[in-house]
């Protein structure tokens, strides 16, 4: 469904993305991984059509995805209707002046029927009927994401591009998103710098090593057993220190934010 081949973003000469190949069958789940400033959310707006590789290639099912290709007006609302992203920050995709609005709106851009019900339908699903007449501005964190997530939910899309998506959130929270994920059958893309988290999103995870390129794409249980790796995407560091006098060496997990 997804196909990235030898993706390269540069920024200024600057190399963010080095090489990427990897791809994404329908319907498969996996964590992009690794720390702050890898290129996770700029390899995501790739997948997205937001911005374009310096290099390399993207195929979304099958048909390549440059900037021309989407000046298509018929082209483009068929990849915006199935490729989309939930942003790390919800405040740069909220603008309706309503919860119902913000959800009703993708409804309407690509001529969905019954937009009452379906709007009801989700805000039901996201816990948020209680919003709807209200500005989604005035909401929290946890809660803008829910309007965003059943926004873009609402449109049935194929793909669901997830830019660290629990950062904002509180543990319960999260733990009622990661449960929802779970459930929902469709192609994922979720990003995360946190290692504990990459277990409970998915099974087969791509992680990208501080050279900006893939530093394993396999299984995550894998992944947490390979000491040698994990220090490599410096996600842990080694910790020395002393117990009751005697040297004790151990792996500190780097999942603080
Ligand atoms: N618009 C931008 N202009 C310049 N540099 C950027 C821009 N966006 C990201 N970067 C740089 O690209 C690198 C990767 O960023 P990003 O994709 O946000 O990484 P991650 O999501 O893994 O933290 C970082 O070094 C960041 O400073
Ligand atoms: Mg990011």
């Amino acid at each position: 469904m997804i196909e990235l081949k030898d993706i390269t973003y540069k920024n200024d000469g600057k190399i963010i993305l080095d090489k990427i190949t990897f791809s994404v069958k329908e319907n498969e789940k996996i964590v992009l991984l690794g720390i702050n400033g890898v290129g996770k959310s700029t390899l995501l707006k790739i997948v997205n059509g937001l911005i374009f590789p310096s290099d390399g290639r993207y195929y979304y099912e099958g048909q390549e995805i440059t900037e021309k290709k989407l000046k298509d007006k018929v082209f483009n609302k068929f990849f915006r209707k199935n490729v989309a992203m939930l942003f790390q920050n919800p405040d740069i995709m909220i603008f309706n002046p309503t919860v119902y609005d913000e959800i009703a709106f993708g409804l309407k851009q690509f001529d969905f029927d019954k937009i009452d019900e379906r709007v009801n339908y989700w805000a039901d699903i996201f816990g948020i009927s209680k919003y709807l007449n209200k500005s989604p501005f005035d909401l929290s964190g946890g809660e803008k994401q829910k309007v965003c997530l059943a926004s873009i939910l609402a449109i049935e899309p194929k793909v669901l591009l997830l830019d660290e998506p629990t950062s904002n959130l509180d543990p319960k929270t999260t733990g009622w998103l990661i449960d929802f994920l779970n459930e929902l059958s469709i192609t994922m893309i979720i990003t995360t710098h946190n290692l504990s988290m990459a277990g409970e999103l998915a099974d087969r995870t791509v992680v990208l090593g501080e050279n900006h390129r893939v530093l394993y794409d396999g299984k995550v249980e894998d992944f947490l057993k390979d000491k040698d790796l994990l220090i490599k995407a410096n996600l842990v560091h080694i910790h020395k220190h002393r117990h009751n006098g005697i040297h004790h060496v151990h792996y500190h997990v780097h999942d603080w934010d």
